[in-house]
């Protein structure tokens, strides 16, 4: 079909017309607009929002070092309600200056070093969750491996950075997955309620008794600060825009890890020959999780953008105030960057998988990259090492997992794999 450049692009029909559902195979949409053009207008599937779409890697690269893009939503031309800025604007909301001071406080203490000091624990994580997977139940009925290994490793470790204490840990939970997968649409409103109070609750036990956690030495650096609002050189930040920071770095530090894990085993698991190559070679793990970062793209798009003036794309004009996203997804297969970019392959050179803008690029990069790797490598290393036999569970073949639908994350919502 052919893609025009002139009009909106409602990506629901594009799909429809296409014969792809997009939950379980984006990809093949992507690929659609990138042959058309490197950003498009389109109606977003499911919200129906309509926005700008980057879906070149060049002009993805330039867009998220452009000033002229800011995460700022007061510059929307056409604003819409936005719950997450009633518990403070964190970082992927603000710009320049203000983006600079918030994430210099996390980078102060949220170190190279802190991640490094995490690696034994996290191994010790992986062991004990392993081991539960592999003694659960009879051995020859599949498991799920999202909640057997995917999300609780990531969520053990960010509860942890958080200093969230064992006997809390149950509610934690209980209110996150009510957040994510709201059992009724007032179920979501009241574990966020319930969530943001324990997080202002935590930030005050802190305060009082603090630890060697993540969470407690954020605080101290945040208290340690001259308290001026402006010019001074570590201003304080207002408790709600602490709040912000902490319900930011739990949001975006779990699933964003469990969506690698588990989509990251299920590409091993589609491809034997490279799996068996993997067992028998372990230095080709780093690149391997690369190669599953660029593949399975865990997080698909940007934080919007939005257009502080009218600014051209590729010779398409975007007017000012105009939502902007970034596909991640279809970058991460740009042909001009990676060769046969639809076939998963842990051997490509590291200079052309690094490529990848599964991290983002600019001044809001992840700030949680090395901790995600680490935990991608060292779940997917002790699953693989103690489990020989490991493989999809029966007639699982790629189009039956079921994907989360969801235009920003993308992950199997269930992966059942057979142990023996
Ligand atoms: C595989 C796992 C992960 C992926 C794919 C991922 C991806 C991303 C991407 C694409 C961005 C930039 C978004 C944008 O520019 O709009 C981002 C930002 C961010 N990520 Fe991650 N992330 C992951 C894990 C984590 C973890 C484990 C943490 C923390 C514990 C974390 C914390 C953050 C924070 C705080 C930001 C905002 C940075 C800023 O605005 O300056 N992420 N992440």
């Amino acid at each position: 079909m052919h893609v025009p450049h002139d009009v909106t692009v409602d990506l629901a029909r594009l799909a429809d017309q296409e014969g792809v559902d997009p939950s379980v195979d984006p990809y093949a949409l992507y690929t659609r607009l990138r042959k058309a053009g490197p950003v498009h207008r389109v109606r977003l599937p499911v919200t129906e929002d309509e926005c700008w779409l980057v879906v070149g890697h060049r002009e993805a690269r330039a867009a998220l070092v452009d000033a002229r893009l800011s995460n700022d939503v007061r510059l929307a031309a056409e604003r819409r309600d936005d719950d997450s800025l009633a518990i403070g604007r964190n970082m992927l909301q603000v710009d320049a200056v203000e983006h600079g001071r918030l994430r210099r406080l996390v980078a102060g203490v949220f170190t190279a070093r802190r991640v490094r000091a995490l690696r034994p624990r996290v191994q010790q994580l992986a062991n004990e969750l392993v081991t539960a997977f592999l003694d659960g139940g009879p051995a020859d009925e599949p498991v799920d491996l999202v909640p057997a290994l995917a999300l609780p490793l990531p969520m053990a470790v960010i509860c942890e950075l958080m200093g969230v204490a064992d006997e809390d840990r149950e509610d934690f939970h209980r209110w996150s997955d009510a957040v994510v997968k709201p059992p009724t649409p007032d179920a979501a409103g009241a574990a966020l309620h319930s969530l943001t109070r324990y997080f202002a609750t935590l930030i005050e036990r802190k305060r009082r008794h603090g630890g060697d956690d993540l969470l407690s030495a954020l605080v101290r650096a945040n208290d340690a600060g001259n308290g001026s609002s402006e010019g001074g050189e570590t201003p304080r930040l207002s408790d709600d825009d602490l709040l912000g920071m902490v319900f930011l770095l739990f949001v975006a530090g779990h699933e964003t890890s469990a969506n690698l894990i588990a989509a990251g085993v299920h590409a091993l698991l589609r491809h034997p020959q490279q799996l068996a190559e993997l067992r028998a070679d372990w230095s080709l793990l780093d690149g391997a999780v690369e190669e599953m970062l660029r593949y399975c793209a865990p997080v698909q798009a940007t934080a919007f953008r939005f257009t502080a003036e009218p600014i051209t794309i590729a010779g398409t004009e975007l007017p000012a105030g105009d939502p902007v996203l970034v596909s991640l997804g279809a970058v991460s297969r740009d042909p001009e960057l990676f060769p046969a970019p639809d076939e998963f392959d842990i051997r490509r050179p590291p200079s052309e998988v690094r490529a990848h803008l599964a991290f983002g690029h600019g001044a809001h990069y992840c700030i949680g990259a090395p901790l995600a790797r680490l935990e991608a490598a060292l779940a997917i290393r002790t699953l693989l090492e103690r489990c020989p036999r490991l493989r999809l569970g029966p007639g699982r073949v790629a189009e039956e997992v079921v994907w989360r639908p969801n235009a920003m994350l993308r992950g199997p919502a269930g992966l059942p794999v057979l142990r023996a």
